[in-house]
């Protein structure tokens, strides 16, 4: 049987399968249950000092189906804000999660307001409950960002330097900040966050999205009250851009260990992560849609990967499609170079671009 556990940043995982932040780490109890299923890890919901900020809406979900029907769903929508529960609770019930299942990885994801007291209290308190880890959630689009929380944070490298500074100053377990999407140019703040002493990054959080409108009454959904606002997109339409930006990360940051997450349903998609440089895998829509069963399948699924394809461990799989990204301009020559190698010819420019113009015609034609 190959080697699913792996060490990162001096954490074992069981396995590289982490349940993200969000419903499914909601409370002890599920956390304990995720656990005892065989999940190698799991990132708590978002906490904060003070609950009593926090106010979720009802409805805060919102589905996009394929074709499929109802159980079909391509693309999941939330405007639900972090944790309204109390800190003192979330305390409690870290601890003793930490304290049942101590070979299990345990990771604190933790918010606050744009203050070093704040941060800095809500690390100490929390690293204090023995978990393994914490994720900085500099990256929620929704909600938070009107308090200058969340994504308002991670989209400004400067900030994003400067909480994490706050946090390695005290912390004494490892740090990741959690990457927003909803930027140009994700590496930016990746690296500003590995400047200031993370030592590794997760990405995405959740892309702004409006889920759709109902056409009978024109309002946007999810609607509250007659209203909606934009929210946090997650799920299997995500995965390309979540793929595009892990793999950003792991070139920019070669030194970060790398949580790559955005509409992971299997181990197939799971392994496409860690072929672009993702150390673990977080998954949060897939186990909501699909319960917390599913890491039975993942579990077998890559173990027979890595049997078959003669890997001794879970480790030799990360960043090896990386060496394949390149440059458009680089496409182009490798294409050249190859079609002159096959025509036996140097430099005949027409037949390529003939090539190319048939490719097109047959996309329109077909
Ligand atoms: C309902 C819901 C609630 C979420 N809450 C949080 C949260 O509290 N903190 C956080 O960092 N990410 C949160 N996320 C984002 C997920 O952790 C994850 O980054 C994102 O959904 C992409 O992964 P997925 O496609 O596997 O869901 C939430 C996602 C969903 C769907």
């Amino acid at each position: 049987m190959a080697e699913l556990s792996i060490e990162v940043d001096g954490m074992r995982f069981p396995n590289p399968f982490v349940l993200a932040s969000g419903p499914p780490g909601t409370n002890g109890k599920v956390i304990e249950r995720s656990f005892e299923l065989g999940w190698g890890g799991i990132v708590c919901k978002t906490l904060s000092l003070d609950n009593s900020l926090v106010h979720n809406t009802v409805p805060r979900y919102g589905k996009l189906h394929g074709s499929g029907g109802k159980k079909d769903v391509i693309g999941f929508q939330n405007i639900e804000l972090i944790s309204d529960r109390p800190f003192d609770l979330w305390l409690d019930e870290l601890s003793a999660a930490k304290q049942k299942y101590p070979r299990h990885v345990l990771i604190a994801s933790i918010m606050e307001e744009c203050s070093k007291d704040a941060w800095q209290e809500i690390t100490e308190r929390t690293q204090a409950t023995g978990v393994d880890g914490f994720e900085l959630n500099l990256s929620c689009p929704h909600g938070l960002p009107e308090r200058k929380m969340g994504a308002a944070m991670g989209q400004d490298p400067e900030i994003t330097a400067q909480v994490v500074g706050w946090v390695t100053e005290v912390a004494t377990i490892p740090v990741w900040a959690k990457m927003t999407p909803n930027i140009t140019d994700i590496t930016l703040p990746g690296k500003a966050a590995m400047g200031a002493g993370a030592n590794g990054l997760s990405a995405i959080n959740t892309i702004l999205s409006t889920i759709g409108i109902n056409l009978d009454t024109f309002r946007p959904m999810p609607t509250v009250e007659g209203y909606s606002e934009p929210g946090g997109y997650s799920g299997r339409a995500v995965r390309p851009i979540a793929l595009r930006q892990t793999m950003e990360l792991a070139r920019a940051c070669p030194e970060a260990s790398i949580s790559g997450m955005g509409g992971i349903e299997s181990t197939e998609d799971a392994l496409q992560f860690m072929a672009v440089g993702a150390h673990t895998v977080q998954i949060c829509t897939g186990a909501m849609l699909q319960g917390y069963g599913m890491i039975e399948d993942l579990l077998a699924d890559l173990d027979a990967f890595l049997e078959q394809r003669g890997f001794a461990s879970t480790r030799d799989l990360i960043g090896k499609s990386l060496p394949w990204f390149t440059t458009h301009a680089e496409l182009v020559r490798h294409q050249k170079e190859a079609k002159r190698e096959k025509a036996g010819q140097a430099g005949r420019d027409e037949m390529w671009q003939g090539d190319i113009a048939s490719e097109a015609d047959s996309l329109v034609t077909d």
